[in-house]
């Protein structure tokens, strides 16, 4: 089933001459684990923006086109019906976090909803427990890690059960180890409950042995979008001025050299069942 889909989309915002999206057609499905890849300022965050109908609602502008999220078109249902169908975490979730402490914050958006105690608590466990939060329920939010910050707007997220989750560079701010951490939990969430996880991500090693799929955007308009093992023995991948894994630039040498003529792998697995072949 189709989640997301934009059709002949563009935006400019307001003051601007260019448009940061242009002419965007993009269809996400079910149960997919994506990377959305692109040089700075190609369009990524506005694109998340338009996933929830911040974009055209909230952020002022010109556009053109159509986008569809779970059946809703994002220029006419209000943000609050949107969001539970797709959950956004942005950069900088502490911007996002406001309540008292943890437990509430998760809670908020089930109380808003006019959810039961009982369902509220029920949700409430598992995704404490999903998310390994436990320890932190009764911390004010600027009392925990920036690590824990992210989980926490995870669960908080997570509790309204969207199709989509939606995250925009989630660990931009974090160190390698917890930044493994999250990606690894987004991978078992994702996984587990069968959600689309879209992620805008610069540590390409990270995320590339666990996505399904990529998109790569580039000033405005995504030039390529499949599976991963096509887009990262594609010529438009190549050329991306991105920070690429380690495993393609190796890889990559490995092939001018002519010493293999594989595809470039996704893996580390997969990397040395290549390596372990050659002659
Ligand atoms: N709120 C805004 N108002 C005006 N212009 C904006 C706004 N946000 C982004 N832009 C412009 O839109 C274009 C696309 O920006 P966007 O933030 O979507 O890129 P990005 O791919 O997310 O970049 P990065 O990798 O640096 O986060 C850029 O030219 C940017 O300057
Ligand atoms: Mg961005």
């Amino acid at each position: 089933m189709c989640l997301i889909k934009f059709e002949d989309f563009y935006f400019r915002y307001k003051g601007n001459e260019e448009y940061a999206l242009n002419n965007i057609n993009l269809k996400i499905d079910q149960n997919k684990f994506i990377l959305l890849a692109g040089e700075t300022g190609s369009g990524k965050t506005t694109l998340i923006r338009c996933m929830n109908g911040l974009i055209p609602q909230f952020y002022a502008g010109y556009y053109k086109g159509f986008v569809e999220v779970a059946g809703k078109d994002t220029t006419k249902t209000p943000i609050a019906d949107l969001s539970t169908e797709v959950g956004i975490v942005f950069q900088n979730p502490e911007n996002q976090l406001i309540a008292m402490n943890v437990e509430h914050e998760i809670a908020f958006g089930m109380e808003n909803l006019g959810l039961e105690r009982d369902a509220i608590k029920k949700k409430l466990d598992y995704v404490i427990r999903l998310t390994e939060i436990e320890t932190i329920t009764e911390k004010a939010p600027f009392e925990i890690s920036g690590g824990e910050q992210q989980r926490v707007a995870i669960a908080s997220i997570l509790v309204l059960d969207p199709k989509i989750i939606v995250l925009d560079e989630p660990t931009a701010n974090l160190d390698p180890l917890f930044a493994q951490k999250i990606i690894m939990l987004l991978k078992k969430i994702q996984e587990e409950k069968e959600l689309t996880v879209i992620i805008s991500e610069h540590r390409m090693d990270l995320v590339l042995p666990l996505v399904d799929e990529i998109i790569l955007m580039k000033e405005g308009k995504i030039i390529a979008h499949n599976k991963k093992e096509y887009i990262i023995n594609g010529k438009d991948f190549e050329k991306l001025k991105i920070n690429k894994p380690r495993i393609y630039s190796i890889f990559k040498s490995l092939k001018s050299e002519s010493l293999i003529q594989n595809n470039i792998p996704v893996s580390i697995t997969e990397a040395i069942e290549i390596l372990k072949n050659l002659k």
